[in-house]
């Protein structure tokens, strides 16, 4: 089986001004800057990206933006490009969130579009997919997981696809304090990762990261960690604090 480098991502979602995010990253940079047993990444709302590129520049905390549109530039009112991001000193992007879909009603066609559009721009995308509760108490998870894949995934080549990341957030997971059990959460990772090979190969599918996403915290990243088919950690309330989130990244 491939060594996969764990990937811990912290999502910061709709919080902190500019000023904001420079004081926890700077505090971040000090307390974990220079592990490198995992990788590491944050992602801050647009108008805070520019402003942190500089505090991470000499650590080994990657950069990420939570979203773009696939144009590379247009008549695209409020949106934000690949190249833009890149220019902003981005190296990842999240793509296709829970929220995303949810609120915005971003398809997997357009999730699709973004990760082409992402891949091509030298981003690295962090691609999340997960059911519902309901779609997982009718027995639909699998399902849904292979929907948003097949399309999400549609038209990737070898290379492109060894640039991806999924992220595995189960919808009812998120921000609602109850994580899937480590056995839940390797049961789906296990099956992502079958389905990755048969979309693509077995080096692919033993390559690619697939991370864990969902009220992920200091006191319960370890378990999931220990599962052979997680590989990482897409992290949303408890990034936003540089010690709770510095925990999580030295769960080890
Ligand atoms: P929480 O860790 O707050 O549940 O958020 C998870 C998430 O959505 C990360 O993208």
């Amino acid at each position: 089986m491939a060594e996969r480098k764990p990937l811990i991502a912290g999502n910061w979602k709709l919080f902190k001004t500019g000023a904001e995010a420079v004081e926890t990253s700077k505090k971040l940079a000090s307390l974990v800057g220079q592990i490198n047993t995992v990788d590491m990444m944050i992602a801050p709302p647009y108008t805070a990206l520019s402003m942190v590129a500089p505090v991470l520049q000499n650590t080994n905390i990657g950069l990420s933006a939570q979203n773009m549109h696939w144009a590379k530039s247009g008549a695209y009112t409020g949106e934000i490009s690949s190249e833009m991001l890149v220019s902003a000193g981005c190296q990842y992007v999240i793509l296709g969130h829970s929220e995303r879909r949810q609120y915005f009603h971003e398809t997997d066609d357009d999730i699709n579009r973004k990760i082409h559009a992402a891949i091509d721009a030298g981003l690295k995308p962090v691609f999340c997919v997960g059911e519902t509760e309901d779609e997982r108490n009718l027995n639909k998870t699998f399902s849904v997981l292979d929907k948003q894949i097949e399309i999400g995934l549609k038209g990737a080549n070898f290379e492109k696809a060894m640039r991806i990341v999924i992220a595995y957030e189960p919808v009812w997971a998120i921000g609602t304090g109850k994580t899937a059990t480590d056995d839940q959460a390797q049961e789906v990772h296990e099956y992502l990762r079958k389905r990755i090979g048969e979309l693509f190969n077995s080096e692919v599918a033993s390559t690619m990261r697939i991370l864990y996403g969902g009220s992920v915290k200091p006191n319960n990243i370890k378990g999931l960690m220990a599962m052979p088919d997680i590989d990482g950690a897409l992290v949303g309330g408890a990034s936003l604090d540089a010690d709770q989130f510095s925990a999580i990244i030295k769960y080890q």
